[in-house]
């Protein structure tokens, strides 16, 4: 996510969670190219397996940046036909090429020859009026047969003239059915759902496998691949560490808040002499207890304190009565 998923934000979340998958901001291909790549693709090892996503439209450009972002050590290169914003639209990329299916084709194509990475997309379910279920099926298959490793749908469609950003986040409904649908009908391509995901229950039961036909049992799962959470995550980053729970190691436990400032004090001394301020660190944090006792006066002192120019890492230390209140399991 533009401006929040950056390199601080991911080192955070990796305290969280050891095994989810994490994302880069969408990167413009050409800034990687013809820009300062080693700035743009910075990051710290404990952050792996990170998947760098990209926006653009050239073919060539998408490759060669997927192939340099290989080199960097990413774990998958993503490319984003999802993003509704007026800058990317004027770039003719994101989610306006949804129109535009054998162009995708032909650059998922050109990235799979380049890295030998997983290669994936993400979009919407459709865009402005072409929100129909036979519109998004066709634009999938062209890119099945492009030879994605699999697909991450925002499951509601980007209305590209008259909504902003944020309101093409919230405003147009989800549409999870069209994406249940997809997998029933495509069950060898991975599908990952992302769109309004903020609850264990729900997430789980997207990703619980269907009822065989015939097999009569009630309630079951949609049998989809994975989750791909935004805000949710951002916002209570706690959930991640539920997620890891309950889905691949259930001994793993929420790392406390001490565990977190420790680790954090570290990466920013470590960062410090850079020039990296502690702001551009903690300014990812204000979820670290939220809904808790204390949340409150914790984001205080980060707007307060940390947010300080020449705030120090150890600074934080300063905020353990605060994060040290009886937490909630
Ligand atoms: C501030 C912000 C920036 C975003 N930037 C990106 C981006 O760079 N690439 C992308 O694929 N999606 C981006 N998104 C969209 C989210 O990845 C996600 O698709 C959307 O928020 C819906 O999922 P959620 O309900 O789990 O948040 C952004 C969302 C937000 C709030």
């Amino acid at each position: 996510m533009m401006d929040w998923t950056d390199r601080h934000c991911r080192f955070l979340h990796r305290l969280f969670t050891p095994h989810a998958l994490l994302y880069t901001e969408m990167i413009v291909a050409a800034a990687i190219v013809r820009g300062d790549a080693r700035r743009l693709l910075a990051h710290d090892p404990a952050e792996h397996p990170v998947a760098l996503q990209l926006g653009g439209c050239d073919p060539m450009e998408l490759a060669q940046a997927a192939r340099i972002g290989a080199g960097a050590g990413y774990a998958e290169i993503n490319l984003n036909i999802g993003c509704p914003s007026d800058r990317v639209q004027s770039g003719s990329f994101g989610a306006c090429l949804m129109l535009r299916p054998q162009l995708v084709a032909e650059c998922v194509a050109r990235m799979r020859d380049a890295v030998q990475l997983p290669v994936t997309v993400k979009c919407r379910i459709g865009i402005d009026e072409r929100d129909d279920y036979a519109f998004f099926a066709q634009f999938v298959d062209a890119l099945v047969a492009a030879g994605i490793d699999a697909l991450i749908v925002h499951a509601r469609a980007a209305i590209l003239g008259g909504l902003s950003p944020k309101e093409n986040r919230e405003i147009p409904p989800l549409k999870y059915d069209y994406v249940y649908r997809l997998k029933r009908e495509r069950p060898a391509l991975a599908i990952v759902l992302n769109g309004g995901l903020d609850d264990l229950p729900s997430i789980l039961a997207h990703c619980a496998p269907r009822a065989a036909p015939a097999s009569g049992a009630g309630a079951a799962g949609a049998g989809l691949d994975g989750v791909m959470l935004g805000r949710a995550a951002y916002h209570r980053p706690r959930l991640l560490a539920e997620l890891e729970r309950a889905v691949i190691d259930p001994s793993w436990r929420t790392p406390d808040p001490e565990e977190i400032i420790e680790s954090v004090v570290c990466y920013a001394s470590g960062l410090a002499a850079g020039g990296v301020r502690l702001h551009s660190i903690t300014r990812h944090m204000h979820g670290l207890i939220a809904g808790q006792e204390g949340a409150r006066a914790w984001r205080r002192f980060l707007s307060e304190v940390a947010a300080r120019p020449d705030a120090m890492p150890e600074t934080l230390y300063a905020a353990l009565p605060i994060l040290q209140l009886k937490r909630a399991a």
